[in-house]
Order: C-alpha cells, then sequence, then structure tokens
C-alpha cells in the first residue's frame, strides 16, 4: 500500500483538504470586498446607487467572510490536522466533521446572501440574524464534539500545546456566540437582543474583544506552535513558556472588553478594569511571540531560501506589533484620540493581515502539498513573491492608517482661543483622502498575492501525485 494511501486510512484528510481549499477561496472573496469597500472610501460613486452595493451593507459583508469565512476556515482545517497528528489517532465522528464543513459552507453563503440585503441585528462581528445564529450553534458544538472527541480517544498520553489552545478557542467561542445573541426574534428574520443599554454594549464588547482574543488570537497561536516548529524542523523554544502563555492568555484577555467602551455610559470603574487588563495582557502576548520566534534559534538561516518559515516569522512580528499597540490603545487618555479614527483601522489591519492572514498563508502553503501528495508546492518563487506583496500591502495599509488616524484625532479636538473647533469634520475627511488611496494601493497588492496562492495550489494539486519533489531530492 503506498504511504499516501496508508496516511488516508489513518488520518481524515478529506475534510482537511475541504476546509484548506476554501480557505483560500473565501480569502481571496473577503479580501476582494475589503479592497471594493477601501476603492469606496475613495470613489463613492462605486456603490453605483445599488442598495445591495452600498458601503454600510458590503462592511460587515467585508468583516464577516474575513473573520468568518476565510479565518475561521483556515482554524477549521488546521485544528482538524493537528488534532490528528499529534494525537496520532483519526478524526473522531468522520459523519460529523463532514456536516462542520458543509453546515459551515452553508453558514457562509446565508450571510453573503442577507447581509447585502440588509438583514443585521446591528451587533458588530455578531451581525447575522437568529436563525442563523442557531446554525451557528449547532456547527460550533458539533465542531467541539469532533475535536474533542479526537483528544479523548488520542494514542499518545500528552496533550499538545496547539491543541490546549485550539480547544480553549473552541470552548470559548461558543459560550460567546450564545450568550451574545440571546435574543427575541419579531419575525423571520428580525429579532432584538434580550440585554438593554449600557449592559447590552458590556455583554457585546465582552463577546467583540474576546472574539478577537479567542478566535484571531488563542486559534492562530494554536496554528503558530505547531507549524512554526514543524516548518523551522525544531522543537518548540521553551514548551514550559508556552503552558504558561496559554493560561495567562486565556485569565487575562477575558476582561479587557470594556476598552472599547471608554468613556461610555459603563461604570468608570469597569473601564478601569479593563484598561488595566489590557496592560497586562502585554505580558503574556510579547511571551508568546518570543516563544514562537526563538523556536527559530539555531535555524535563522532557513529564513534566507524559505518563503514559508518567512510568512510565519514576520506574522509573529506583527503579532507582537499589535499587542504592543493594542494595550497602548487601551490607556484612557490615548483612546480619547485613537477612538473613532483610522487608528483603529490601522491596528485591527496590522493584526488581521499581518498576523491572522499570515500565519494563516504560512500553514495553509506547509500543508497543500502534505494534502494532496507532493513534497513541496508547485513553485516556490511564487511564495517568495507572494511573501514580499503581503508585507508591502500590509505595511502600505497599517502605515496610511495609523497617519491618518493620528491626523483625525489631532483634527478633530483642535481649538481656537475662542473655543471653537479649528476644523470641519469635512476637512478633516479631505485630509484623509490621500491615505484612503495609499490604504486601497495597498489592499489591492495584498490580494494580488492570493490570486497567486490559489494559482500555485492549482497548480501543485494538478501535477501527477508524488512528482513535486523536494528542492534538496531535486538537486
Ligand atoms: C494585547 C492585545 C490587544 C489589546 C490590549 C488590544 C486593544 C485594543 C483597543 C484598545 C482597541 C480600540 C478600541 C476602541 O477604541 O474602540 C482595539 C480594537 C481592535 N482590535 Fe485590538 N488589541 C489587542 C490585540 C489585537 C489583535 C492581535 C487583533 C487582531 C488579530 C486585534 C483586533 C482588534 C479589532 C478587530 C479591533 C476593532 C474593534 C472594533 O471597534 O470594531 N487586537 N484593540
Ligand atoms: C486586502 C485586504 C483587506 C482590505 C483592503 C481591507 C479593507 C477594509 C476596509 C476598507 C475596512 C473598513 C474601514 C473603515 O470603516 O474605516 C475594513 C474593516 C475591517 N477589516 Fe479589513 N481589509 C482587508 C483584510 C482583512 C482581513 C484579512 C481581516 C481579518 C482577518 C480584516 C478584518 C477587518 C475588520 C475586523 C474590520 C472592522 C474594523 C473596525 O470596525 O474597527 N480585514 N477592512
Amino acid at each position: 500500500m503506498s504511504q499516501e494511501k496508508q496516511l488516508e486510512l489513518e488520518y481524515n484528510y478529506r475534510v482537511v483538504r475541504q476546509f484548506t481549499l476554501v480557505t483560500i477561496l473565501w480569502g481571496i472573496v473577503g479580501m476582494g470586498v475589503g479592497v471594493l469597500i477601501a476603492a469606496q472610501l475613495v470613489w463613492p460613486a462605486l456603490n453605483f446607487d445599488i442598495p445591495y452595493l452600498t458601503y454600510s451593507r458590503l462592511r460587515p459583508l467585508h468583516t464577516n467572510a474575513v473573520i468568518f469565512a476565510f479565518g475561521t476556515s483556515a482554524l477549521f482545517a488546521t485544528s482538524y490536522y493537528v488534532v490528528q497528528r499529534t494525537c496520532q489517532t483519526r478524526l473522531f465522528g468522520g459523519k460529523l466533521a463532514e456536516f462542520t464543513f458543509w453546515g459551515w459552507q452553508a453558514i457562509i453563503l446565508s450571510a453573503a446572501i442577507t447581509l447585502p440585503m440588509g438583514f443585521t441585528s446591528g451587533k458588530e462581528y455578531a451581525e447575522l440574524e437568529w436563525p442563523i445564529d442557531i446554525a451557528i450553534a449547532v456547527v460550533w458544538i458539533s465542531y467541539a464534539v469532533v475535536f474533542f472527541g479526537t483528544l479523548i480517544k488520542r494514542k499518545t498520553s500528552h496533550i499538545y500545546v496547539a491543541n490546549w489552545f485550539f480547544g480553549g478557542f473552541i470552548i470559548t467561542v461558543a459560550v460567546l456566540h450564545i450568550v451574545n445573541s440571546m435574543a427575541i426574534p419579531v419575525s423571520g428574520m428580525k429579532s432584538y437582543s434580550i440585554y438593554a443599554g449600557a449592559i447590552d454594549a458590556m455583554i457585546q464588547w465582552w463577546y467583540g474583544h474576546n472574539a478577537v482574543g479567542f478566535l484571531l488570537t488563542a486559534g492562530f497561536l494554536g496554528m503558530m506552535y505547531y507549524f512554526v516548529p514543524k516548518q523551522a524542523g525544531r522543537p518548540v523554544y521553551s514548551y514550559r513558556l508556552s503552558i504558561v502563555h496559554f493560561w495567562a492568555l486565556v485569565s487575562l484577555y477575558i476582561w479587557a472588553g470594556p476598552h472599547h467602551l471608554h468613556y461610555t455610559a459603563l461604570p468608570d470603574w469597569t473601564q478601569s478594569l479593563g484598561m488595566v487588563m489590557s496592560i497586562i495582557l502585554f505580558a503574556p502576548s510579547w511571551g508568546g511571540m518570543i516563544n514562537g520566534i526563538m523556536t527559530l534559534s539555531g535555524a535563522w538561516h532557513k529564513l534566507r531560501y524559505d518563503p514559508i518559515l518567512r510568512f510565519l516569522i514576520v506574522s509573529l512580528s506583527f503579532y507582537g506589533m499589535s499587542t504592543f499597540e493594542g494595550p497602548m490603545m487601551a490607556i484612557k487618555t490615548v483612546n480619547a484620540l485613537s477612538h473613532y479614527t483610522d487608528w483603529t483601522i490601522g491596528h485591527v489591519h496590522s493584526g488581521a493581515l499581518g498576523w491572522v492572514a499570515m500565519v494563516s498563508i504560512g500553514a495553509v502553503y506547509h500543508l497543500v502539498p502534505k494534502l494532496f501528495g507532493q513534497e513541496r508546492m508547485y513553485s516556490i518563487n511564487l511564495i517568495n513573491v507572494h511573501f514580499w506583496l503581503a508585507t508591502v500591502g500590509t505595511v502600505l495599509y497599517i502605515v496610511a492608517m495609523w497617519i491618518s488616524g493620528v491626523m483625525q484625532g489631532l483634527m478633530w479636538r483642535a481649538v481656537n482661543t475662542d473655543g471653537t473647533l479649528t476644523y470641519s469634520f469635512v476637512e478633516s475627511l479631505e485630509a484623509s483622502y490621500p491615505f484612503y488611496f495609499v490604504r486601497f494601493v495597498g489592499g489591492a497588492i495584498f490580494w494580488s498575492g492570493m490570486i497567486l496562492m490559489a494559482y500555485n495550489t492549482y497548480k501543485t494539486i494538478a501535477a501527477p501525485k508524488a512528482s513535486l519533489k523536494s528542492v534538496e531530492q531535486a538537486v
């Protein structure tokens, strides 16, 4: 029996393959919508006066597509792969795993249809209406059963740290989603939150911030803890630090939500608590980043010729940057300047493009050859070009937003000696245009890299089995 056939029997690679391929597809779609809304902010006529294409409807489509279609598919693919490999056992619940794939795709499609139609609960990152929310809960609980079922039947005595991060992310997202989505339906596609006023806001940002903390951070750290050591061919720098990292991160993140609600009707003490917890959060975040980067000790030279490793290590650098910036922005006096400005958007995308997208791209390049019976991707050069497009695109995007954000904050607070405002809002908007253009260019560059990735993946899959040999063997 060929090695490939044997692996197929041993592990459920089918569902991993499915999620890996849709990661690329949804990446292109979600970021494509991002480029479109970035263009609309420069040329508003690009909504063509069609309600379905207005900025207000496409913006949540973008956030849902990149977070829940692209990012979450990458998490499904990698968690299903990593839990099987590190537990040395086949995925639990074959049909149930299949159900999580088709169920999740159905949810993505329903979001893609209902958001442009204008159905929304109005809660950021939780816009989908109640019937879809119920479907999300069902699929997510099935995901938990498959993941933890596999952990239970593992053939190893130890649970590798990546699974701790994936497990923490799966449980917390279930709790966040169910609590925040509690609502009373008034029609087939309309409901009202059961929470009111400041409590609604607090629950929403407890959800919103922990969606960042557990989905966009803990899940992707699980990815990092498997793929960085694998790609570098080195054990993780400090296993002890990785465990401290996990417990410190999960116990701190959950308190930081109120930093999204500074200077609001929330009680003052909750705002201060959120601020303090956010500042402390800097420590485990950097502990994790250093642990990942130091895994390269003794293998730094690999960065010279391995663009996949470069994706993974640069993603960690962006992770470090955004987790330094976040605690700073959580300080109330800094937030007084940054809130409502493009600085927040810059922070978001240094995390989203630099960290989340780059670590996923690195993991997918590592996975594709393994899942499709090859030793390497079709073209290493194209991965290298993709790496530079992604890096340049991210830097253009975030630098433009930082400058525009700080400028906006300063213009809005500038007052004349008689107490009147120095600038009108429209003046600050006009001053932002050049930066919106640069953001659009940066986004388009990043997006073009995703197209190269799709092409490279297609050529890898289409090549005759085992024909793409690793570079060392080919030489
Ligand atoms: C120690 C880690 C972090 C802290 C303390 C932190 C803190 C903050 C703060 C203070 C804001 C601005 C809130 C406001 O003024 O409205 C913010 C916004 C945001 N951050 Fe972070 N951040 C961290 C890491 C990250 C990472 C790694 C990502 C992404 C992968 C991320 C994604 C976001 C998003 C999406 C928002 C915008 C939320 C919204 O208003 O829609 N953050 N963060
Ligand atoms: C080609 C790449 C991308 C482009 C051009 C792009 C563009 C945009 C634009 C124009 C906005 C609206 C900003 C505003 O309202 O002022 C936005 C918001 C957002 N994007 Fe992206 N984006 C891209 C990739 C991503 C990725 C990969 C993620 C997540 C993994 C992401 C997550 C978000 C989030 C969370 C927001 C809302 C931020 C907030 O409310 O504070 N984006 N994006």
